[in-house]
C-alpha cells in the first residue's frame, strides 16, 4: 500500500473518491473478507459473491429497491426497530429521496409501471431501429473521421446515445438540446455529494417538456384528435407513432389509465436511464479495443463476435458499479444474518469479477462460457428494461467505428504512454464512467 492509496479495511465507499480509479481491487478485498460482508460505516453490508447478489436481486420479499439509487447516503427517516420494518417503511416512503421513480418502487405499484414499459421495446420495434442506429453512428463519425482523433465519450457515446433515445421516444429536435443541457454534468451519485444534493433529481426537469407533449399525445389519440391526425398525416406531419404515443395509449394490467404524472415520471426515468450508461460501456469497451490490438484485429476479422465481445465487456467493465437494497425483513444471505433496516452495496460489478463464478475473473476473455452470466444489468424484478436497446446501441457504434476508423490506438497525449497510461474517471458511487477517451486512428473509406 502507497501513502495515497486507501485502508480498505475503515475507507468509506461512499464518500472517499480514492476507490475511484480502481473499484476492483476494493471488491475484490471485500470478498476476500466474505461474499456478504459488513462495512465499517452507516450500518451497511456489501455483497460481492455472484451467487448471494442473484439470491437479493430475486427476492424483493425481504429486501426493498427504495434506496436502489442513493444507497445509505442520505439514511433512512426513521429509526428501524425489529425484525420486520415494511410498516415503518410505508409510512415514511415519500420522504426518502429518489423514491418515486420505477427504479426505487417496490411491489404492486413496480409491477404497474414496469408492465406498461414492458411493452415498449419490442424485438420488431428494435429490429427495425437498426437502420437508424447505423445512419445517426454514421452522421456522428462524419464529424470527426477526417481528423484521425476523438475523444469517444464527448463528441460520440454522448450525443449518439441522446439522439436515439430523443428519436425512439418522439422529442421534438427544438427540444432536444434543453434536455441534453439539464443531464449536463448531473453526475448520478456523486461521491461526497450531501443528502441535498443526492435528492435533487435532474430527471424533474425534463418533466415539464414531457407532460406537455404526453398531453398532446393523448388528445391525439381521442376520436377528435385521431381525425385531425388523419388530416395531419395528409399534409406530411409527424403521426405520433413512438414511445411517447405507447406511453400516452398504455393502461395498467387492470385496464386502469395511468395518470400523466405517472407517464412522465417513467418518460423522465426512460430519457435519463440510458445515457451515461450507455455511452460509458461503449467507452470502457473501445479502451479495452485501444489497449488489446490481439482483440481489435479478431473484431475486425470477425464481426459477427462483436456481441460476445460486448456481454465480456459488461462482465469485465460495465458502466453500473453498484446498487442498493434495504433488508425489510431480518433474513439470512450467504449464512450470514441480515437485520431489518440494514441497507446492502450490492455490487453488480464485484459480482461479475467473482472467481466462484467466472475462472480468471481479472482477465478479458471473451470466449470465456456462458458469457451472459453476469450483472451487468441487474436481475430479477428490477433487470434494466433497455438492456436490448442497449446492447442494439453498442453494437452498431462497435461496428460501425471500427469500419470506419483503422489502427485504433490511445493519445499519448491525454493518456501518457504505454506503461504509464492515465485515465480518469467521474466521482460516482454508482457508474464506471471514464471522463474522457481520446482516441488516434487512421481514417478509412
Ligand atoms: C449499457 C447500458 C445500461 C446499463 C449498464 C444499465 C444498467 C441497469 C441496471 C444495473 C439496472 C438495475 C438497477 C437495480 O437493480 O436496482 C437498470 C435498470 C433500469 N434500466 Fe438500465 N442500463 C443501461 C441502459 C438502459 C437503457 C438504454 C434504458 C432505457 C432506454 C434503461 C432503462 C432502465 C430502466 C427503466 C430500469 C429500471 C427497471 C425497473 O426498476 O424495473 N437502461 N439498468
Amino acid at each position: 500500500m502507497t501513502d495515497l492509496s486507501p485502508d480498505f479495511a475503515t475507507v468509506d465507499f461512499y464518500t472517499d473518491t480514492s476507490l475511484v480509479d480502481d473499484p476492483h481491487a476494493y471488491f475484490d478485498y471485500l470478498r476476500a473478507q466474505g461474499p456478504v460482508t459488513t462495512l465499517p460505516h452507516r450500518n451497511v453490508i456489501a455483497i460481492t459473491g455472484h451467487k448471494e447478489a442473484v439470491e437479493v436481486t430475486l427476492d424483493t420479499e425481504h429486501f426493498s429497491s427504495v434506496v436502489a439509487v442513493t444507497g445509505p447516503v442520505p439514511g433512512l427517516p426513521f429509526e428501524a426497530h425489529g425484525d420486520d420494518i415494511t410498516a415503518q417503511l410505508a409510512a415514511v416512503r415519500s420522504k426518502i429521496p429518489f423514491s418515486d421513480q420505477i427504479v426505487t418502487e417496490d411491489g404492486k405499484r413496480h409491477a404497474d409501471l414496469r408492465s406498461i414499459l414492458a411493452t415498449l421495446f419490442t424485438p420488431s420495434r428494435l429490429k427495425a431501429l437498426d437502420a437508424q442506429l447505423v445512419d445517426t453512428a454514421n452522421g456522428m463519425i462524419d464529424e470527426f473521421a477526417a481528423d484521425g482523433k476523438v475523444d469517444l465519450v464527448r463528441q460520440y457515446g454522448g450525443p449518439y446515445a441522446t439522439l436515439v433515445i430523443a428519436d425512439l421516444l418522439g422529442i421534438p429536435a427544438k427540444t432536444r438540446g434543453r434536455f441534453r443541457e439539464y443531464l449536463d454534468g448531473a453526475i448520478p451519485a456523486e461521491i461526497g455529494a450531501t443528502p441535498e444534493d443526492l435528492a435533487k433529481n435532474p430527471l424533474v426537469k425534463l418533466g415539464k417538456d414531457l407532460f406537455g407533449l404526453l398531453a398532446r399525445r393523448r388528445l391525439s389519440q381521442s376520436p377528435v384528435g385521431k381525425a385531425g391526425r388523419r388530416i395531419a398525416g395528409l399534409f406530411g406531419v409527424s403521426s405520433g407513432d413512438d414511445i411517447l404515443g405507447d406511453l400516452a395509449a398504455a393502461r395498467y394490467p387492470d385496464g386502469t389509465k395511468p395518470t400523466l404524472v405517472d407517464l412522465t415520471s417513467l418518460a423522465a426515468f426512460l430519457f435519463g436511464a440510458g445515457q451515461d450508461t450507455t455511452n460509458r460501456l461503449l467507452a470502457n469497451g473501445f479502451r479495452v479495443i485501444a489497449e488489446r490490438p490481439d482483440i481489435q484485429a479478431k473484431l475486425r476479422a470477425e464481426p459477427g463476435r462483436i456481441p460476445d465481445f460486448i456481454e465480456e465487456v459488461l462482465r469485465y467493465e460495465g458502466s453500473v458499479k453498484c446498487a442498493a437494497r434495504v433488508c425489510t425483513k431480518t433474513t439470512t444471505i450467504g449464512g450470514r444474518e441480515i437485520k431489518a433496516g440494514t441497507v446492502l452495496l450490492l455490487t453488480y460489478m464485484g459480482a461479475n469479477r467473482d472467481p466462484e463464478r467466472f475462472e480468471n475473473p481479472n482477465e478479458f476473455d471473451m470466449d470465456r462460457p456462458k458469457l451472459r452470466q453476469h450483472l451487468a444489468f441487474g436481475r430479477g424484478a428490477h433487470t434494466c428494461i433497455g438492456s436490448a436497446l442497449a446492447r442494439s446501441e453498442v453494437r452498431v457504434s462497435v461496428e460501425r467505428l471500427l469500419a470506419r476508423m483503422g489502427n485504433i490506438r490511445l493519445s499519448e497525449e491525454h493518456h501518457g504512454p504505454e506503461g504509464a497510461r492515465r485515465f480518469e474517471y467521474e466521482p460516482t458511487y454508482i457508474l464506471r464512467a471514464l471522463k474522457s477517451l481520446h482516441l488516434e486512428f487512421d481514417p478509412l473509406q
